[in-house]
């Protein structure tokens, strides 16, 4: 060990950091920063209504960023970072591919589609894969799921656990749940989730739907802008979870089926544009008229390639299809 390193500090919880009393403390917690880890990834400026001035937030932030063994300034840290990036399989090797080998740690998986394309089943099985050990495709972590549709069914997961050979009491214990009632309860959710993230050894947060409550509470034209701004911030705090956490994370979009039509259409408030971020890879469901088939399109990655290919939903959950399958014999 350097003596760098022997010097180094390590600050367990928010008030081991130098110059916050228990009663700054309260007062950041209730702006949602509960752990050392939300710290180091605050601005100045966020940490000001807990009534803290300029420097004393930089100390504090510079702290908290020091004793984490990741930084998140530097650019050699960046690439330390990438590094570090894990993969979460989907289920579907043909996903997988698709993926570049599955969903990464550190960025943000968006999978949009019209009613019924399977996005929430996707998120279902991916909150049971991520249990599952690396040799197995998974990050041996639990999952966060925010739902805001109440379309969360323990039922179903149990169903996925079992087909792999996990225990699913085990399983759904390992799944923490939370419904959002608005919008506004949904940031809070994931403004306060650090603690959780932290303590359940949480490796997939997952918001489904991300946009439904945003775009049945900010109706018209002239509110499109505060929207947006709100979705971006929202969108922002989970990449910083994801990436101090080296969580996957995933949120759902539903947009109507003709996307062409739509994505030409910048203004239109019913559809699902989300401001694209650049840890934002984004796929396309579609229904098939064959059943449970259904078609994936990587549409926009920070480094992948475009592309499709197949997968289905059966009782198992998400499935490859077999190659008698594909050419529509059976
Ligand atoms: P919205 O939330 O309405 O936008 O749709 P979504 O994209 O989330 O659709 P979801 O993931 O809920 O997909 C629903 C489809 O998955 C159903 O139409 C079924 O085809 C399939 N599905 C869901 N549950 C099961 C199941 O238990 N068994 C089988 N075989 N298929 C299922
Ligand atoms: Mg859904």
């Amino acid at each position: 060990m350097s003596e760098e390193e022997k010097s180094k500090k390590v600050y367990k919880t928010i008030e081991d950091l130098p110059g916050i009393g228990p009663a700054t403390a309260q007062k950041l917690r209730n702006l949602g920063f509960h752990t050392v880890e939300a710290l180091a990834t605050a601005t100045i400026r966020e940490l000001a209504p807990a009534g803290i001035g300029e420097k004393k937030a930089s100390e504090i932030i510079f702290a908290a960023r020091s004793s984490l063994t990741l930084s998140f300034i530097r650019a050699d840290e960046l690439l330390k970072m990438r590094q570090n990036v894990l993969r979460l399989t989907t289920g579907s090797k043909a996903l997988d591919r698709l993926l570049d080998g599955g969903l990464e740690t550190q960025a943000i998986t968006e999978f949009y589609g019209e009613y019924g394309s399977g996005k929430s089943q996707l998120c279902h099985q991916l909150c049971v894969n991520v249990q599952l050990p690396p040799e197995r495709g998974g990050l041996d972590g639990g999952a966060l799921y925010i739902d805001t549709e109440n379309t969360f069914r323990t039922e179903r997961i149990v169903q996925m656990a079992k087909h792999l050979g996990l225990d699913p009491q085990e399983v759904v214990r390992n799944i923490i749940y939370a419904e959002a009632y608005t919008s506004d309860h949904q940031i809070f959710l994931l403004e306060n989730s650090d603690e959780i993230i932290k303590e359940n050894n949480i490796k997939l947060i997952v918001i489904d739907s991300l946009t439904a409550h945003f775009r049945s509470e900010y109706l018209g034209r002239e509110m499109l802008a505060a929207r947006q701004q709100k979705l971006n911030k929202h969108l922002h705090k989970l990449i910083r979870l994801a990436r101090v956490f080296n969580a996957v994370a995933v949120v759902t979009n539903q947009v109507m089926a003709k996307p062409d039509v739509f994505f030409g259409d910048s203004v239109h408030p019913v559809g699902g544009h989300i401001v694209a971020h650049t840890s934002h890879t984004r796929v396309y469901l579609r229904k098939t008229s064959r059943g449970p088939v259904r078609i994936a399109r990587l549409v926009s990655s920070p480094y992948l390639p475009e592309g499709e290919d197949v997968f289905k939903i059966t009782e198992n959950g998400i499935e490859d299809i077999a190659e008698d399958e594909k050419t529509g014999r059976r």
